[in-house]
């Protein structure tokens, strides 16, 4: 075990060790800060400051006994498989969100063969083991009123370099439907195959996973399903109108959250703002366009923070001049007025099912064509630097012309 003292939380403080498993943990709870840790024989003191003044202290190291574990069911709400969290090397942090009524203890990246340990704390996820640049499942570890508990969700967290280019693979309008039509498993594993090629960053869906609230539990499972099978990058998938109906006891939204967390959310990298948008925002599950006020305000903190380039991902483009997708007019005008008192450069799109252009200032708005339509297959392949954006194809996956 060693002892050492690091400014993970913004102040220095005393971390342990373990030199066995790689693992890191903070000593004190309830001290402002800690100095100048000092093993004598197997007793660890340090001199720590308490509300009162500078101290030594002998210190306790006894680990919390975890276990015996509770089965439950999921109880992480962020990073998941289709929003998972984009950690940049050499910053080797990120945040986890967690159901109410349950506390981080301790997570773990897996995957290529390696466990690399995670320090929790709070919402606060720190890499502490030797990170190499992957995509990894995150083991986590809960606390909660009836015990502990563990839960692995795969591919949801990324490793890398973020002053790389950017290579962003994005689909849309996949409308798998598979009960009516199985031949669409197939297609989309081609469609992801094709964006391998492609070596992407990230792949991002931009909604209508699905076709009807009674195609769900078959169109999510195998979303799910090849994805964990297949997805070799971060996949962000965000949810069409499709896949916000209700119809009896189904409530689109509800089926999303808890199979996916998130239904919009944000991040940076690279030197952009990514911005991901549900514009199926209704409890009615509308066709058209809909940003409830909560998003609205979500939103408006998200492009207000500063003046860095942004990207937006959503169904429902507002800044189409030829047809009006949202429900309500003032709705749509809402939402590109806070989308202009950001630095909105680049916009993308779904819904329509065709390929479009709209400038809106200097807001380039680009609208893509169904991914996955019988045999057709494409995809928008878009790339971006550290100075804007570098390159914006449409692209057809070479699996295709076999079909
Ligand atoms: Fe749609």
């Amino acid at each position: 075990m060693i002892a050492f003292v690091a400014d993970y939380r913004g102040k220095g403080e005393v971390f342990l060790l373990d030199t066995t498993t790689g693992e890191v943990r903070p000593l004190f709870a309830e001290v402002t800060e800690s100095k100048n840790p000092f093993w004598i024989d197997a007793e660890l003191g340090v001199a720590k400051r308490s509300e009162t003044g500078w101290e030594m202290a002998i210190v306790e190291v006894a680990e919390e006994k975890i276990g015996p574990f509770e089965e439950v069911e999921n109880f992480l709400h962020k990073p998941r498989l289709t929003s998972p969290a984009m950690v940049d090397l050499n910053e080797v942090r990120f945040e986890i969100s967690l159901k109410e009524g349950f506390v981080p203890v301790k997570a773990y990246l897996q995957g290529g063969g390696r466990t690399i340990p995670v320090m929790c704390n709070g919402n606060d996820a720190i890499v502490t083991g030797s990170a190499a640049a992957g995509l990894y499942d995150l083991r986590i570890v809960a606390r909660s009123a009836s015990g502990y508990h563990s839960w692995v969700e795969p591919k949801s967290v990324y490793l890398g370099d973020s002053s790389r280019t950017v290579r962003i693979v994005q689909l849309t309008d996949i409308h798998l439907g598979l009960v009516k039509k199985p031949e669409n498993r197939e297609g989309f594993i081609k469609l992801l195959e094709g964006a391998k090629s492609e070596e992407p960053t990230m792949i991002v869906i931009t909604g209508d996973v699905s076709d009807a609230a009674q195609y769900y539990p078959d169109d999510y499972a195998f979303l799910r399903s090849a994805l964990i099978e297949h997805a070799e990058c971060p996949v962000f998938v965000i949810p069409g109108n499709h896949d916000s109906q209700r119809a009896g006891k189904v409530v689109g939204k509800e089926v999303w959250t808890e199979l996916f967390g998130e239904l919009y959310f944000g991040f940076e990298w690279g030197g952009w703002r990514y911005i991901f948008l549900d514009t199926g925002d209704s409890d009615y599950g509308l066709v058209s366009g809909m940003v409830s006020e909560e998003q609205m305000d979500w939103l408006r903190r998200e492009v207000g923070k500063d003046r860095k380039k942004t990207v937006l991902f959503a169904h429902h483009n507002p800044f189409d001049t030829r047809w009006s997708f949202f429900e309500k007019e003032s709705n749509r005008q809402e939402l590109v007025e806070v989308l202009e008192g950001g630095n909105l450069m680049l916009a993308l799109f779904g819904h329509r099912h065709s390929d479009a252009i709209d400038y809106h200032d200097e807001i380039l708005a680009i609208t893509t064509r169904k991914s996955l339509e019988g045999s057709a297959l494409s995809y928008r392949l878009v790339i971006l630097d550290r100075e804007g954006i570098v390159k914006i194809s449409q692209e057809l996956p070479k699996a295709s012309k076999s079909m």
